[in-house]
């Protein structure tokens, strides 16, 4: 089987390692990839987004299946148009992806269904946008509608902080269109879990938990970032509190979802807030989070390829994924001024130490090759990702491989993983 790979992040590093290791697969292409996603898979030189450009592609190169790893070409209606043309592709429709492309169809959707979430206003219109804020007098959370790359979201404890996040939103428009609507939410307190299934339409069935780290520093300081760094399983999300989210959750929005006419198959992915009065819904995705894909897929000990191929077929009735017993943590390494603007070209120094090491991987997110030696591209560079027999073995493994790779500017943070340790 031929698989093209669309992205150019650690996820989609993830991916084609896994489904390298599928007996199915004889050939990864990844469009356009990264410099470690290079090593394993033939990378395409097509944006991710140039749907008429892969879809060529993958007729001419006899692309059995294809893989979308993020959320702009599933905006963009990739999917649509290979289902169109008669492709396997794993994904949702651009209608059903606006679960993740729009905030105000997401909170909308929940509002409709009952799906436990913080309550909302929805704005266009800044001056009263303003007159809501400051009349509500209490922490709030500052939403653009669209598509912000992860950095669409304010939360904001004062007045100040959310006049300044409407005014760039709205007045500014650092978001462009995908700020024309905003929302305003209650601020949620509580510890927040990833929750993934996979659903082909009819049937779901579950991934394993995880944790993200979406704080730029440690103790969750400082601007939101796509993910510093995850864990999985996540301890807080226990028996109860998994069933309490599919039955509350997933169920009725994938349900939900049917009723209005937008079937949904793919990977679902609900960042929960478990608060005092349950669990509620942050935000939904429409792919594998990254960096939780990260810990999630080294666990998993099912075919990748398998279910990806059951999802589209509308067969998930038919497998139930395995995982391993361990644990799994992901370190970002990312570079100087991320999630704000960053230098890139900066040679990366001590990979070849992790080389032989069999109990770490390397996922690159933003690297090049150039000779034998890669350089750095993107704000997130790369995770490191350790698997032990528990979450202190992983934590263990993967900060000792930490140690061992540079560039000028590294910033990582060292408490990932540390709300895991109190349940152990
Ligand atoms: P989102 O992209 O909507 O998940 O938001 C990104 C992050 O902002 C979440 O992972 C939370 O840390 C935080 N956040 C979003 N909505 C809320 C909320 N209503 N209350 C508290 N924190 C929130
Ligand atoms: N790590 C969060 C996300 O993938 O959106």
């Amino acid at each position: 089987m031929k698989i093209l790979i669309i992205g150019s992040g650690g996820r989609e590093h993830a991916l084609a390692w896994k489904l390298s290791l599928s007996p199915d697969v004889k050939k990864i292409f990844c469009a356009p990839g990264n410099g470690g996603i290079g090593l394993i898979a033939e990378r395409v030189d097509i944006n991710s987004e140039d749907v008429h450009g892969l879809l060529d592609f993958a007729r001419k190169n006899s692309v059995d299946f294809t893989v979308v790893g993020p959320e702009a070409p599933l905006a963009a209606g990739l999917t649509d148009k290979f289902r169109e043309e008669g492709l396997a592709v794993f994904g949702p429709s651009r209608a059903a992806s606006r679960l993740e492309s729009s905030k105000v169809f997401a909170k909308s959707l929940m509002r409709k269904y009952n799906i436990p979430t913080a309550d909302f206003e929805i704005f266009e219109d800044y001056s009263r946008s303003l007159s809501y804020v400051r009349e509500a007098n209490r922490p709030l959370v500052i939403k653009a509608d669209g598509l912000a790359a992860g950095k669409g979201v304010f939360v904001c404890n004062t007045l100040v902080e959310q006049e300044l996040a409407l005014k760039k939103i709205m007045n500014d428009k650092v978001f462009g269109a995908a700020g024309k609507q905003v929302l305003i939410e209650d601020k949620l307190e509580g510890e927040e879990a990833s929750i993934m299934f996979l659903s082909d339409g009819d049937n779901s069935v579950a991934l394993a938990s995880s944790q993200d780290h979406k704080q730029v520093f440690d103790d969750d300081k400082g601007p939101n970032t796509g993910g510093m760094g995850a864990y999985s399983p996540a301890p807080l999300v226990d028996q109860k509190l998994f069933s309490e989210v599919k039955h509350r959750v997933i169920d009725p929005t994938l349900a939900g979802m049917n009723a209005e006419g937008t079937p949904y198959k793919g990977v679902i992915y609900a960042g929960i807030m478990v608060t005092p009065q349950g669990p509620k819904v942050l935000e939904f995705n429409v792919r594998f989070g990254d960096p939780e894909a990260q810990v999630i897929l080294p666990r998993l000990q099912t075919d990748l390829a398998r279910l990806i191929i059951k999802t589209e077929e509308g067969r998930l009735n038919e497998i139930s994924p395995e995982w391993d017993d361990g644990s799994c943590v992901c370190v970002v390494l990312a570079s100087a001024g991320y999630p704000d603007s960053y230098q890139k070209n900066i040679l990366v120094s001590g990979l070849d130490k992790l080389r032989d090491r069999d109990d770490v991987l390397v996922f690159h997110s933003g690297t090049e090759l150039k000779g034998n030696a890669f350089y750095t591209t993107g704000g997130r560079v790369m995770g490191i990702t350790g698997l032990g027999k528990d979450i202190r073995q992983a934590l263990e493994k993967t900060y000792s491989a930490v140690k061992e790779v540079n560039f000028e500017g590294i910033h990582f943070r060292r408490d990932i993983g540390a709300k895991a340790l109190k349940y152990s």
